[in-house]
């Protein structure tokens, strides 16, 4: 059970997954093929949310939304969730689905490589995955799928070679990898050889007779030259005349990647970061000392290691600079290609922000393959860190200072500045502490900017469960009074240590705010509070929980404004001398 929870480690998803488990726990009957698909639901996210009104408590998952299952056996044999906007990438564990027959996912946003247990579904007849963006090798273990008839995972960056394997595939009939940075011979032997060229079309690093080119020497099939003949030949060295510089850059990279997971890290998504040509650092506030060149070649040389955080909007990365400046550089997963104007403008408005308690942003890197944001370093990392990770404490004065910064960070975004800025992600992993403790809010602007044209319910809402108010989730529509809620499951979770969607309140069937009005009820609201949490005061705890009662009203109308709760914390909960309470307190 914990196996499945744990299977992806992105502590967006910790939330969402944490209270997965504990719907799992109360009926532990849901069927494998259920499981399976419950791990897709835990790291796919759609803009409609299709995927996330799958209900795990089902016995099996034969009425969700885009699954097929055989009358007679329960076992799925479909999973069709075609433009729906889904987001993340494919589970190895949709290899058990070994009765599957179709799986249809084409055009959509998943990423990451393709999943080499897909050649344990070995029922498989029809795939498509065209039109998203995976990257990574074609798995030879599809060669496997000895029944498969159709096949189009065309329109992706799928990378090297086309594996040998596939021309066993005896029943394919259709077939398409158009489109992609595939590289090599085409298999000459086997059954792919009675595939035109319209299938392989767009890859231009491809050989073989099928698409008249030659390959530059048949000895080493993933040649680099690119000498070519026949009539694509010409047509190939115009476009690598313009393109070519460009291209090789972005190979190298890919091929990079494609290494990278041949060393055993085939799971996710590469963590490289390809700049690409012609990418240059727009800078916020212009004190810089930098040059575009130089940031670029050291966000190149970023990988793994330098991951310090995985958000709802990506990874997270610590840049340190030659001059021991530190900036964090946010990779924000590819949603519809880079920059637009619209972006651009937007993160203008968010660069030129700057205020005691909210992040910098720095600057951004328009490359064309990721969007980029530079931002300033925290040495505290993050409040979800701090209450949920890390094992040491953080005491009463602390906690209370941390809410205080978190408030006027949020009141200023929403009552000082022109635009006003709703932040619409408010959670413990958006409030950053520096080296005192501090709060910082960071990620604000980002969820409207990432959000989706048409539906406007942000793909960020499964990382944010539990934080959103409730006519947010009906209506999609942010407002100041949906961040002041979150604000107040915040202030919840300080006091508590506890994620909003803890098991231990989802085991009562609460969230946190079911939790805290029981309490109140039951006239006993202090027994939220954390009992590890050392120096406790109870007065500017009741005052706490009066104002987090108000913030999570379940009326808007009912809620303060940011500025009101700012006000009634300074007046009723402030620690006597906030500035040098770190020295008092810390003996
Ligand atoms: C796929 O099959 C292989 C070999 O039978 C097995 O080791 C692996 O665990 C399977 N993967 C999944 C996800 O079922
Ligand atoms: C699947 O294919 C791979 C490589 O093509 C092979 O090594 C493996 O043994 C195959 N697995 C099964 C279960 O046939
Ligand atoms: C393969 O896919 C590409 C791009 O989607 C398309 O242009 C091409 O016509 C397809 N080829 C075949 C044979 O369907
Ligand atoms: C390719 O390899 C064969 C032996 O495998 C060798 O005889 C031949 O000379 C090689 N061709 C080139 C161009 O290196």
């Amino acid at each position: 059970m914990m196996g499945i929870c744990l299977m992806k480690r992105c502590c967006s998803r910790l939330l969402f997954l944490s209270l997965f488990c504990a719907l799992m726990n109360q009926n532990e009957a849901i069927s494998p093929d259920g499981e399976a698909l419950m791990s897709f639901r835990s790291v796919v996210s759609s803009a409609d949310g299709v995927v996330g009104k799958w209900r795990p408590e089902d016995p099996d998952p034969c009425n969700w939304k885009g699954v097929t299952c055989d009358a007679k056996t329960k076992r799925v044999i479909a999973l069709s969730l075609t433009h729906h906007k889904l987001i993340g990438p494919l589970p190895p564990e949709l290899g058990k689905l070994d009765q599957l027959r179709i799986l249809m996912l084409h055009n959509n946003n998943l990423y990451g490589s393709i999943p080499t247990a897909l050649g344990n579904c070995t029922s498989l007849e029809e795939i498509y995955l065209h039109n998203n963006f995976f990257t990574g090798p074609i798995p030879s273990e599809m060669g496997n799928l000895s029944r498969l008839k159709n096949l189009d995972i065309s329109n992706n960056d799928l990378t090297g070679a086309i594996p040998v394997s596939l021309g066993q595939l005896e029943k394919l009939t259709s077939f398409n990898v158009s489109n992609n940075f595939l590289v090599g011979k085409i298999p000459s032997d086997g059954l792919l050889a009675q595939f035109s060229k319209d299938c392989f079309i767009g890859n231009f690093k491809l050989c073989g007779k099928k698409i008249d080119m030659e390959c530059p020497d048949e000895n080493s099939s993933t040649g680099s030259r690119s000498t070519g003949g026949g009539k694509t030949g010409k047509l190939l060295i115009s476009a690598s005349a313009t393109v070519g510089g460009l291209l090789l850059v972005a190979l190298m990279c890919f091929w990079g990647c494609f290494l990278y997971k041949k060393l055993g890290r085939d799971e996710s998504k590469s963590l490289a970061i390809e700049v690409g040509g012609g990418a240059s650092i727009v800078m916020f506030h212009g004190d810089l000392p930098y040059a575009s060149k130089d940031i670029i070649k050291k966000l190149e040389a970023l990988n793994e290691e330098h991951i310090i955080g995985c958000g709802g909007f990506g990874t997270v990365y610590k840049l340190d600079m030659e001059d021991g400046n530190v900036f964090a550089l946010k990779r924000i997963v590819k949603l519809n290609g880079g920059f637009d104007r619209f972006f651009e403008r937007e993160l203008e408005i968010l660069g030129s922000i700057k205020h005691r308690y909210l992040v910098n942003l720095r600057g951004y890197c328009n490359s064309p393959t990721s969007k980029l944001l530079l931002y300033d370093y925290l040495p505290g990392g993050s409040l979800d860190q701090a209450l949920h990770e890390r094992g040491e404490q953080l005491d009463w004065d602390s906690r209370v200072n941390i809410i205080i910064g978190a408030a006027k960070g949020v009141a200023y975004l929403h009552h000082d500045c022109s635009p006003r800025i709703i932040h619409r992600d408010i959670k413990s992993s958006n409030i950053l502490l520096d080296g005192n403790l501090e709060a910082r809010v960071s990620d604000f602007g980002l969820a409207k900017l990432l959000e989706d044209e048409e539906s406007h319910i942000t793909t960020i809402v499964a990382g944010t469960f539990g934080y959103l108010a409730p006519e947010y989730m009906q209506s999609g529509r942010a407002t100041e009074k949906t961040d002041v809620y979150s604000f107040g499951v915040l202030i919840l979770e300080v006091l508590s240590g506890k994620l909003p969607t803890d098991t231990s309140y989802i085991e009562k069937g609460y969230n946190v705010v079911g939790w805290l009005n029981f309490l109140i009820s039951e006239n006993r609201p202090r027994e939220i509070v954390d009992r590890s949490c050392e120096g406790v005061e109870t007065e500017s705890l009741d005052a706490l929980l009066s104002i987090a009662t108000k913030c999570v009203s379940s009326s808007p109308d009912e809620r303060p404004t940011m500025h009101r709760v700012v006000q009634l914390l300074e007046s009723q909960v402030m620690s006597p001398c906030p500035s040098d309470f770190y020295d008092s307190s810390s003996d």
